[in-house]
């Protein structure tokens, strides 16, 4: 089984900065220190109004870091130039709306099929590794592949809100529907990635799915960091995903 990749997300050391306008939490320092703990990626979302990562983090965590960043984006013509400069080695694309605290559901890829693939033909133009970050379903698989990205995200968001609830029948529904897209995923010969709301319980039994070869994990690493520390939250994390790779 292909080992599992992790990808921290360091936004909310940004939204922790945010709140006083100066330089610290620094995004940069997080993700070097995210990197030192064994994360294989360091994943930063671009939001068009910037409210956490900025557009000088983006430039400082590119030339920083010697693993891949995958930039988290929306499909705009602002945010496509910005990734054609800055070259990560991935970029996601999410659905954005001004009014979402965050990324609230996976992106329209029927709906603005031409659209979503104009951004990937121009993004993988330049090189970049298109991931689309999808609904844990077949349609939604079935047009990220006729959109021609090489790499899908399936949205963990509504089976993590359901185990959080103590939903446990919504819930083992959900996980099913996401064992079930991750391996339709690679039948279509879609490489798969998770994320989204998840903590080491999820991110444990997810590990479990075959298929899945990358986690990007960020709001719940960076709270634990507040009581353990970030390098001990990561290698936490770490063990989690090991542990159930390891049981699968
Ligand atoms: N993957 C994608 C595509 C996301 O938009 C987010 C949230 O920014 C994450 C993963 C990480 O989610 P969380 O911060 O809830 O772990």
């Amino acid at each position: 089984m292909r080992r599992l990749r992790l990808g921290v997300n360091i936004d909310h050391v940004a939204t922790v900065r945010n709140a006083r306008g100066g330089r610290v939490p620094d995004p940069c320092r997080a993700a070097l220190a995210a990197i030192a703990a064994g994360a294989d990626g360091i994943t930063a979302h671009l939001r068009e109004d910037r409210r956490h990562i900025s557009d000088a983090d983006i430039a400082a965590i590119r030339a920083a870091i010697g693993k891949p960043l995958n930039f988290e984006m929306a499909a705009t013509d602002e945010m496509v130039a910005i990734a054609c400069r800055t070259r990560p080695h991935a970029a996601c694309l999410v659905p954005e709306k001004r009014s979402e605290r965050t990324t609230e559901g996976g992106l329209d890829v029927i709906g603005g099929h031409d659209h979503v693939a104009a951004a990937t033909a121009r993004l993988t133009a330049a090189g970049i590794r298109v991931s689309l970050f999808v609904e844990p379903a077949k349609a939604a698989l079935e047009a990220a592949r006729s959109i021609r990205a090489p790499v899908v995200e399936l949205h963990t968001g509504a089976w993590a809100e359901a185990v959080l609830a103590g939903e446990t029948g919504k819930a083992e529904a959900e996980f099913q529907r996401l064992r079930a897209a991750a391996s339709h995923a690679a039948t279509l010969g879609l490489e798969c990635h998770a994320g989204h709301g998840l903590d080491y319980d999820m991110a444990r039994k997810l590990a479990g799915v075959p298929e899945i070869i990358e986690l990007n994990i960020g709001h719940f690493l960076i709270g634990e960091a507040i009581f353990v520390g970030l390098d001990a939250a990561i290698k936490t994390m770490r063990a989690a995903m090991d542990e159930g790779r390891g049981a699968a």
